[in-house]
C-alpha cells in the first residue's frame, strides 16, 4: 500500500515507524514530515494545512490510504476533501473534528448528553463575561473557543487575572478569532490522565492510558508547553476509573456524536481529570496526542494499519487492539528557552542506540546534516518492565541526543512514581 501521513512532528514520526511494521506498506509519504522523519518516510514539502495541494499529491501518487494527524487540517476538512476524491482516510471529518475545534461545541455537547465535565458559562460579549467574574468562584479557568496552539487556556488565581485574560482574548484578540467566544469554567483538581482511543463510530477501543508533563520546568513549574514528556500506563487510571470512564464518558461521547449526525471516526483523545467526585472531561482532541503517541504506540502489540483501516471501514469490533503490559517513558529534548524564545539551526548528533529510540519533532536536513528547527526537537522513548526502569532507560538514551542549547526536564515520570504513596 502507498500511504500518506499529514503532519511533521514527533507524533507523526511515531505513527510512521509503527505503520512501517506492516509488510504491505510499500511507501509512506510525509507531508511535510521533517529532517528526522526523512529516515523513515519520503518527505514532501507540502504544509499540513495546504489541503488542495495534499489532495492533488494524493491523486497524482495514487495514495491508497491517508492518515491526517494534526488538529488544524482535520478541523479545516482535510479528510472530507480527500474522501471526496475517493481516498480513504484515518481521521474525523470536519463536522466531527469540531469536538476539538470548538470548546463551546464540546461543552454544550457534554451538557446536553450528561457527560461529566467542569461547570461552565459561555460568553460572546466581553462586558457580560467581566461582570460574571465579579462573583464567579476563584480560581477560575478561561478558555478561548477555537484552536490556539494549546495555549488558549488560562487558569486565573485572582479576579483581576481572570479579567485580564478575558480582555486579552476578547478585546486584544491574542488568539485571533479563536477568542471571540470564550468559556469560563469551574477549576477542578486531581491527577490528569490522557486516554487516546480508536473508534469507527460504533465501538470505542481505548489505548493504554498516559500522563503528559505540560509545564516547561521541573515540578510542574514554568509555562505550558506542547508537552515535555510522557509515561504510560498512567497509574492514576485504575481499572475502576477505567470502567467508570467507559460507561460515563467514552460510550456516551460516541453516542452523542452519532445523535448529532457527526459520527466520529479516527482517534478520539479524552483529556481527563480524576477529581474527588469522579472522572471529568477537561478536553477532547480529535487526534493523537503529542507526545502521548510516543509512549502509547510503542506499547501497541497489534498492527496499527489494520486497526486504522478498521476505524475507516467500520469493522473495529472484529479487530484486535492489544497493548503490552510493559511501561514506557518519553523524554523530550527541547531548545533552551522553549516555549518562548529559543535559537535554532544547531547540528544534532545521536548515538545509534538513541536514534533507534528517538522520534524527531523539530529538525531539518541541510546538506545531509540534521539541524534543530523547533522548540521541541526530539522525544526519546524507552519501554521496560517497570515504570522506574523505563524512566531510567529513557533518560540514559536521551543523553545520547546532543545539540547546543539542549534542555530536558529532569523529572518526567516522578509524579507517576508517587501514585498511591
Ligand atoms: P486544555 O488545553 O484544555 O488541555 O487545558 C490545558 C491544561 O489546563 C489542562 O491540561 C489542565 O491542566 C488545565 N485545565 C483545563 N481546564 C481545567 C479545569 N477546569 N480545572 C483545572 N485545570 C484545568
Ligand atoms: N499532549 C497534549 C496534546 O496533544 O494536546
Amino acid at each position: 500500500m502507498k500511504l500518506l501521513v499529514v503532519g511533521g512532528g514527533g507524533r507523526e514520526h511515531a505513527i510512521i515507524r509503527c505503520l512501517k511494521k506492516n509488510p504491505t506498506v510499500e511507501v509512506i509519504y510525509a507531508l511535510p514530515g521533517n529532517g528526522g522523519i526523512a529516515a523513515d518516510a519520503v518527505c514532501v514539502p507540502i504544509g499540513a494545512t495546504e489541503i488542495d495541494k495534499i489532495v492533488a499529491f494524493a491523486l497524482e501518487n495514487q495514495i491508497d490510504y491517508a492518515v491526517v494527524a494534526p488538529d488544524d487540517p482535520l478541523v479545516l476538512g482535510c479528510v472530507d476533501a480527500l474522501e471526496e476524491k475517493g481516498i480513504p482516510c484515518f481521521g474525523p471529518r470536519a463536522n466531527a473534528a469540531i469536538i476539538e475545534g470548538s470548546k463551546v461545541f464540546a461543552k454544550n455537547l457534554m451538557k446536553k448528553y450528561g457527560i461529566p465535565t467542569a461547570q461552565y458559562e459561555v460568553f460572546d460579549d466581553m462586558d457580560a463575561a467581566l461582570s460574571y467574574l465579579d462573583t464567579a468562584p476563584i480560581p477560575t479557568v478561561i478558555k478561548a473557543d477555537g484552536l490556539a496552539l494549546g495555549k488558549g487556556v488560562i487558569i486565573a488565581g485572582t479576579r483581576e487575572e481572570a479579567k485580564t485574560a478575558v480582555r486579552d482574548m476578547m478585546e486584544g484578540h491574542i488568539f485571533g478569532v479563536s477568542g471571540d467566544k470564550i468559556v469560563i469554567e469551574e477549576f477542578l483538581t486531581g491527577p490528569e490522565v490522557s486516554v487516546l482511543s480508536f473508534t469507527d463510530g460504533k465501538v470505542v477501543r481505548p489505548m493504554v492510558s498516559s500522563m503528559d508533563h505540560k509545564r516547561a520546568g521541573d515540578n510542574d513549574t514554568g509555562l505550558n508547553t506542547g508537552g515535555m514528556g510522557t509515561i504510560a500506563p498512567n497509574p492514576y487510571y485504575t481499572p475502576e476509573v477505567a470502567e467508570r470512564c467507559m460507561k460515563e464518558i467514552f460510550l456516551p461521547t460516541i453516542a452523542a456524536m452519532n445523535a448529532e449526525g457527526r459520527t466520529f471516526r479516527g482517534c478520539l483523545y479524552f483529556g481527563l481529570m480524576i477529581t474527588p467526585d469522579g472522572p471529568r472531561v477537561i478536553e477532547y482532541n480529535c487526534r493523537f496526542g503529542d507526545p502521548e503517541t510516543q509512549v502509547v504506540l510503542p506499547l501497541l502489540e497489534s498492527d496499527l494499519l489494520t486497526i486504522m483501516l478498521a476505524c475507516t471501514n467500520g469493522t473495529l469490533a472484529d479487530t484486535e487492539v492489544k497493548f503490552s503490559d510493559k511501561h514506557a517513558c518519553c523524554v523530550i529534548t527541547a531548545s533552551a528557552g522553549y516555549p518562548v524564545r529559543y535559537q535554532k539551526g544547531f547540528p544534532i548528533t545521536m548515538t545509534e542506540e538513541a536514534a533507534a529510540h528517538t522520534y524527531v519533532a523539530g529538525a531539518k536536513l541541510v546538506d545531509g546534516n540534521l539541524l534543530t528547527s523547533g522548540g521541541r526537537v526530539t522525544g526519546t522513548t524507552a519501554v521496560a518492565d517497570s515504570l522506574e526502569q523505563a524512566i531510567r532507560e529513557a533518560y540514559r538514551m536521551a543523553e545520547g541526543v546532543e545539540f547546543e542549547n539542549a534542555y530536558r526536564r529532569s523529572d518526567i515520570g516522578k509524579r507517576a512514581m508517587q501514585a498511591g504513596k
